[in-house]
């Protein structure tokens, strides 16, 4: 071989790893740069957030094209969507010191399983991190999505579960939860998830119809609750899945 051809293909070579680099560069970045846009705005603020948020990659949920780091909800099929990044950082924050690791969370309307997924990290594989979503086939994508991402081995040791199931039943199973999250519009909070709220629990619920607003529930050691108003939201309603699947 000429010195002509050795030149030609290790600059080839170098361009090559060069590219690679560039590309894994710069796909790391976007899923730090979604969360750092979310920390410029004072909805991402502690570490513990920010490092599940950037450990559970979002383009591994969304369906395939979405633009995944975009701060925008998404439809995922079924009536459903994917909340925006903005209100998975909310509600994380909401429920920070309720996802402890140890600690019992559950997710009900778990979709995709991405807010899920983050729960499981916070937790630990000591922990519980339960979804329940009533589309199967929802649940069924979820599982796979979970298996892709980082918080596959916890799904493989049990300490993260996603269920087929009327969400507004909660899960009595790993009852009573730390930390409960609903991911749909309630009409009014269901009973069974304040019943299934751990004293000193948090309950991160959206209320209302056309209006609505994201409520905060704290179970008093007591057994007593305090409710108070987070912020007006917009959600996709917590119904049947009969209603859903007509389009409410
Ligand atoms: C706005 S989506 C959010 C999903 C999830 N948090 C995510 O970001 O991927 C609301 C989800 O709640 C589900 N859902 C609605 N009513 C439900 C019920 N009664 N029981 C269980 N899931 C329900 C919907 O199918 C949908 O997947
Ligand atoms: C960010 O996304 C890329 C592309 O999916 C992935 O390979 C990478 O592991 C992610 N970064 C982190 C920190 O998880
Ligand atoms: C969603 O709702 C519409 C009505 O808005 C309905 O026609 C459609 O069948 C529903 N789609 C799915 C996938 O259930």
């Amino acid at each position: 071989m000429s010195w002509n051809r050795v030149l030609l293909f290790s600059s080839i070579l170098f361009y090559v790893c060069i590219q690679q680099q560039f590309w894994a560069g710069s796909s790391i970045n976007k899923n730090k740069s979604m969360v750092e846009h979310l920390q410029r705005y004072g909805i991402v603020q502690s570490k513990k957030v920010t490092e599940a948020m950037e450990s559970v990659d979002r383009a591994l949920f969304v369906p395939d094209g979405s633009s995944a780091y975009e701060d925008s909800p998404m439809p995922i099929g079924f009536n459903a969507t994917i909340s925006a990044p903005h209100m998975h950082a909310t509600c994380l924050q909401l429920l920070e010191k309720n996802l402890q690791p140890g600690m019992h969370a559950l997710d009900v309307g778990s979709g995709t399983g991405y807010l899920t997924a983050c729960f499981a990290l916070m937790v630990g594989p000591q922990g519980r991190a339960v979804g329940v979503e009533h589309i199967p086939e929802l649940v069924a994508m979820s599982l796979k999505n979970v298996e892709k991402s980082a918080a596959a081995p916890l799904l493989k040791d049990g300490s993260l579960a996603l269920h087929v199931g009327d969400g507004r039943e909660g899960w009595p199973e790993f009852a009573p939860y730390d930390a409960i999250h609903v991911g749909a519009a309630a009409p009014e909070i269901p009973k069974p998830l304040i019943d299934q709220l751990k004293p000193g629990g948090r309950l991160v619920i959206p209320v209302g119809n056309i209006y609505q607003e994201l409520k905060v529930v704290d179970k008093n050691e007591d057994g007593s609750v305090k409710v108070r108003t987070e912020t007006s939201v917009r959600y996709v309603p917590l119904t049947s899945k009969e209603a859903q699947l007509r389009g409410y």
